[in-house]
C-alpha cells in the first residue's frame, strides 16, 4: 500500500486523508474528485527548502504547471517558496491572487510580446530567456517602454544531457526545442548577446533536463557542466554568473520500481558538484535555485472515482470502469504512466482480483491502470488513485464533453472545496452560434 503525508487506513477500514474519511468526502463532494492533502503538500515544500538551504545559499521555486489555484498559491507563498510560471495565464493567476511577483520566474520557449509586456508591468522577479528571438524582443520592449528598472534575466541553457525518463519528458538533450544549446557554442553566443543588452541584467543561468528523473548522476553531471560553463564565460567575457537555476524534474513514486531519492540526496547531487567546481575553478559559489513541481504536488494528491461497469473477456482480462479517465488524468494515455490504487471503502482488505481500470472516454487508450490487484471491486466502490496531485488537473480536458472534477483541500478533518465541479452550462460558456445558423 502506498500512503504518504497524512494518509492512513482508519478504524472503519477506509482510506483517510487530511483527517477526512474518503467515503465521507465522496458523500459530500461526489466523484471524480481530486483531493489535496494540505499538510503533505506543505511537508514537501519544507523538506525541499530545508535540504537545499542546509547546503548553501538556495531558493526553491514551485513549478506552477503541476497544480495551480488560489489555495496552492497561498500555501506556496506562506511556505516561503518562489513560483515558476510558463505562460501569461499562470503569470496572471499568480498576480491576481497576490503572489509576491519578485519571487516569480517566467519561463517559456515562445513568450509573446504581450506576455513579456505583462511580465514587466507586473515587475516579475526574473524572466528566463529561451532564445535569441526573445532576447531581442525583450530588449526592444525595454528600450521603448517606460521600464523603471532593468529586468533580471536568466538564460535557459540546453546542456546536451539525456536524462533517463520518457522521451516526452526529456528537455536537456541537444535536439530540443528549449534553450540555448551548450555543446555547439550557441549558449556562449547567447550570453555575449545578453551582456550586450543595455536594458537587461543577466542574473543567472537556467537549465531543466526533464521530469520524473531518478538518476541523481544526471543532476550532478549537469551541475558540473554548468559550472564549467560559468568558468568559460568568466574567461571569455570577464563576467561571473551569480545564480544557477537547476530546474526541477525530481522523480516520485507512482508504481513499484519507482525509487525516489531523499530531498537531502537530491540537494547533495547538485550542491556537492557546485561546491567542488567552485573551488576547483576558482569561482564564487553561485546561489542555487531549483524549481520542482511534481515532487511537491504529486504525492500530496489522490483522485477518487466511483466504480461502475464491469466486463470480462474470458481468459484474457477483467475490466472495471470508473466515472473519469483520461480527461482528469491524461498521463497514462500520454506517457504510458503507471499508477497505484486501492478501494477507499475497502482499504483494509487485500487485493484478491486482478482487474484493469478503464476510463469512460470513447477511446481504447483511455485506461488508467492495467492489472491492478483489488479486493473484488463492485459497482459503487470508491477507487482511490495515488500521486495524482501533479499534472492531472492542469493537463485535464473536456474530451467527450466530460465535466472536470471538483477539487477539495483537506486538513485536520476539514475538507474545503477549492475548485467547483464543472456543470453542463460551463461547457457552453464560450460558445457562439452565428445568426445565420439559428
Ligand atoms: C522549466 C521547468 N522547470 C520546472 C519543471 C518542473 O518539473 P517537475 O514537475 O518534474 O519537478 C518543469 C516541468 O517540466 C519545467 O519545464
Amino acid at each position: 500500500m502506498y500512503l504518504t503525508g497524512t494518509m492512513k487506513v482508519n478504524k472503519d477500514g477506509h482510506l483517510e486523508i487530511g483527517g477526512k474519511d474518503c467515503v465521507d468526502l465522496v458523500k459530500e463532494f461526489g466523484t471524480p474528485l481530486w483531493v489535496i492533502d494540505e499538510e503533505g503538500f506543505r511537508q514537501n515544500c519544507r523538506g525541499l527548502k530545508e535540504a537545499f538551504a542546509a547546503r548553501g545559499d538556495s531558493r526553491v521555486l514551485y513549478a506552477s504547471k503541476t497544480l495551480l489555484n488560489p489555495a496552492i498559491i497561498k500555501i506556496v507563498e506562506a511556505e516561503g517558496l518562489g513560483l515558476d510560471v510558463v505562460s501569461g495565464g499562470e503569470l496572471y493567476t499568480a498576480r491576481h491572487y497576490g503572489f509576491p511577483m519578485e519571487r516569480v520566474f517566467f519561463h517559456g520557449n515562445n513568450k509573446s510580446r504581450q506576455e513579456l509586456e505583462m511580465a514587466l508591468e507586473f515587475a516579475t522577479g526574473n524572466i528566463v530567456v529561451d532564445n535569441f528571438f526573445e532576447l531581442s524582443l525583450l530588449e526592444e520592449i525595454c528600450a521603448n517602454g517606460d521600464i523603471k528598472r532593468k529586468p533580471g534575466i536568466f538564460l535557459r541553457i540546453t546542456p546536451g544531457v539525456e536524462a533517463h525518463t520518457h522521451e516526452f519528458m526529456m528537455t536537456g538533450q541537444i535536439d530540443s526545442k528549449f534553450g540555448f544549446t551548450l555543446p555547439d557554442g550557441q549558449a556562449m553566443e547567447g550570453v555575449k548577446a545578453a551582456l550586450q543588452c543595455s536594458h537587461l541584467q543577466l542574473a543567472g543561468l537556467h537549465c531543466h533536463i526533464g521530469s520524473q528523473i531518478f538518476s541523481l548522476d544526471s543532476f550532478e553531471h549537469t551541475s558540473r557542466l554548468l559550472m564549467d560553463f560559468i568558468a568559460a564565460i568568466k574567461k571569455e567575457t570577464g563576467y561571473e554568473i551569480k545564480e544557477l537555476d537547476m530546474g526541477g524534474g525530481w522523480g516520485i513514486f507512482y508504481y513499484e520500481g519507482d525509487k525516489p531519492a531523499s530531498y537531502e540526496n537530491w540537494a547533495d547531487s547538485i550542491w556537492t558538484a557546485v561546491h567542488e567546481k567552485a573551488r576547483a575553478l576558482n569561482l564564487n559559489t553561485p546561489r542555487v535555485t531549483v524549481e520542482p513541481g511534481r515532487a511537491i504536488a504529486g504525492p500530496a494528491g489522490i483522485t477518487l472515482y466511483t466504480v461502475g461497469s464491469r466486463k470480462e473477456v474470458k481468459g484474457i482480462r477483467k475490466y472495471i470502469a470508473v466515472d473519469g479517465g483520461m480527461t482528469d488524468n491524461p498521463r497514462p494515455a500520454l506517457y504510458g504512466s503507471k499508477y497505484t490504487a486501492l478501494l477507499a471503502n475497502k482499504a483494509d482488505r487485500p487485493g484478491t482480483e486482478k482487474v484493469s481500470v478503464a476510463g469512460k472516454c470513447c477511446e481504447s487508450g483511455d485506461m488508467l491502470i492495467w492489472d491492478a490487484e483489488l479486493p473484488a471491486p463492485e459497482a459503487g466502490d470508491i477507487l482511490a488513485v495515488f500521486a495524482t496531485g501533479a499534472y492531472n488537473y492542469t493537463m485535464s480536458s473536456n474530451y467527450n464533453r466530460l465535466l472536470k472534477p471538483a477539487m477539495v483541500l483537506v486538513k485536520d478533518g476539514i475538507g474545503d472545496l477549492i475548485l467547483r465541479r464543472e456543470t453542463f452550462q460551463d461547457l457552453l460558456r464560450n460558445e457562439l452560434l452565428p445568426d445565420r445558423l439559428k
